[in-house]
């Protein structure tokens, strides 16, 4: 009976196996001479899948199915044999030797299957996401294209849907999630206070527009709190889509309208491409740090002109101290009533959060902090009023922010301040002192938080 129940088994097995080959799955999008668009669906066959140990992995069930079907017809002559001449003790052994091979590959077996059935899982999940986004690709008129736009960014393009859509690697990404709960409660403040302060509250996320195509999986985008003008203003909205591996685009919007109606002004092209999505704008420049390099940039806006370039001490980059989200966010410039932060680690701090105050014209390092605060223990962090402020996860709906550290005290504590990831996949979060909001890019949707100061401080203990 149980050599049918594991025979059963492996057909379910084999039957995966060939469900993993849609690993490959990949969309492309172009435009015919005649200006018509194309959509097409690519899926490699099981064959060519370079999946990891697809193919060696059905030659494994394939010898085992082999060594089963052999082992059982022993059992069987063996059974035949013993009615015929009598059991001897020797048989008997032989029998149980290979009763005993035919569990443990059975038992095999089964944990393989356990474990293909997780990949499943996992690739299942993957092509609903690659199936939603060909759905909204299929749904929107072709674009200009890439090329027409570098060379003639002056003119106001149509749009910015499925911009750098050829350049769809991925940043690699960690999924693992720690959520660390709070010990501390906050201690609201009063509710009509204006200056700078603790954060007391968080409100609801706002969407202000969803990106269109895979490339807006995660980014960034904010507006000046202290813009330089006229050219650009407050109202100026500034978005890069962060997915592939040259991100040189950064899209103007004159305001949140436009923004909102996926119209920008202007397209700039920047002279080194962008690493993750730690990017911030400030007093007219945009700061970002330089893909592959602990090079942080300054980028003038209205002269589009690489103004200063400087490394930032000991920080590690591409992935040695990146958030729990993992995109390569290992430096995270961030702005605040104060100015200019750099949120990293170094190997000296063995990856616990370094914060350095920067000079916003020359980059120089003008002061630096060493908390406790593991950097990849945390989904995100930002500045406000010289305070940092981490966010437990990237993915769970209701989290927290979990941790503050005063750089006016050099003390750091747990809090627990509700936040809300509402499409769970959180990869920016920025603060603008202007508006007082944050700044936040979950899941394809470019989000705002409100939120609120009080003069209270957290609970001493
Ligand atoms: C808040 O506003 C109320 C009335 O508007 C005032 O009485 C109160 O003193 C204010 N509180 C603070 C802390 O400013
Ligand atoms: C821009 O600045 C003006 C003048 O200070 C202000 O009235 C307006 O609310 C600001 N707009 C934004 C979006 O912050
Ligand atoms: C999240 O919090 C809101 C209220 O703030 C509540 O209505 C909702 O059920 C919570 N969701 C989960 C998953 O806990």
């Amino acid at each position: 009976m149980w050599l049918q129940v594991s025979l059963f088994s492996l057909s379910c097995l084999l039957l995966s196996i060939q469900t993993q080959a849609q690993d490959r799955a990949s969309l492309h999008r172009s435009n015919d001479p005649s200006g018509r668009c194309h959509y097409t669906f690519t899926v490699a066959s099981p064959q060519e899948s370079s999946c990891p140990g697809s193919n060696s992995e059905m030659d494994r069930v394939l010898s085992r199915l082999t060594l089963l079907e052999a082992l059982v017809s022993r059992l069987l002559a063996g059974a035949d044999e013993g009615t015929m001449t009598g059991v001897g003790a020797k048989r008997e052994e032989g029998l149980q030797e290979a009763y005993s091979q035919v569990t443990g590959e059975r038992s095999q077996l089964q944990q393989d299957k356990e474990r293909l059935n997780r990949q499943i899982q996992e690739l299942q999940r993957r092509l609903a996401e690659l199936s939603q986004e060909a759905e909204s690709l299929r749904q929107k008129p072709c674009q200009q294209t890439l090329t027409s736009l570098d060379t003639q960014h002056e003119n106001r393009p149509a749009n910015d849907h499925g911009y750098d859509f050829g350049n769809s690697g991925y940043q690699e990404m960690k999924a693992e999630v720690t959520e660390i709960s709070a010990s501390h409660l906050f201690h609201e403040g009063s509710h009509n206070f204006t200056g700078c302060g603790e954060l007391v509250s968080v409100g609801d996320p706002v969407s202000h527009r969803k990106a269109e195509s895979i490339t807006g999986k995660y980014g960034v985008w904010l507006r000046d709190p202290e813009p330089q003008g006229p050219q650009y203003t407050n109202n100026t909205v500034w978005r890069i889509d962060a997915v592939g591996r040259d991100v040189r685009h950064l899209f103007a919007y004159e305001d949140m309208d436009q923004f909102s109606r996926g119209l920008p002004m202007k397209v700039l092209v920047l002279p080194e491409p962008v690493e993750s999505t730690g990017a911030t704008v400030y007093r007219g420049s945009l700061y970002y740090q330089r893909r592959l390099s602990r090079t942080l940039i300054r980028y003038d806006l209205a002269s589009e002109y690489l103004a200063s370039r400087m490394d930032l001490p000991q920080a590690g980059f591409h992935g040695q101290h990146p958030y729990s989200w993992g995109g390569y966010t290992d430096i995270d410039l961030a702005v605040d009533e104060q100015g200019l932060w750099a949120i990293y680690s170094t190997s000296k701090a063995r990856g616990a959060i370094v914060i350095s105050q920067l000079n916003p014209e020359s980059l120089e390092v003008k002061k630096t902090w060493e908390t406790n605060i593991k950097k990849n223990s945390v989904a995100n962090a930002f500045m406000v009023c010289g305070r940092l402020y981490t966010v437990a996860s990237y993915t769970v709906p209701n989290t927290t922010l979990n941790f503050v550290f005063d750089t006016a005290t050099g003390v750091g504590q747990a809090v627990s301040v509700p936040f809300k990831n509402k499409y769970s996949y959180n990869s920016m979060v920025d603060y603008n002192h202007a508006e007082r909001k944050l700044y936040a890019w979950d899941n394809f949707h470019m989000v705002t938080y409100d939120i609120r100061l009080g003069r209270a401080s957290h609970g001493r203990s």
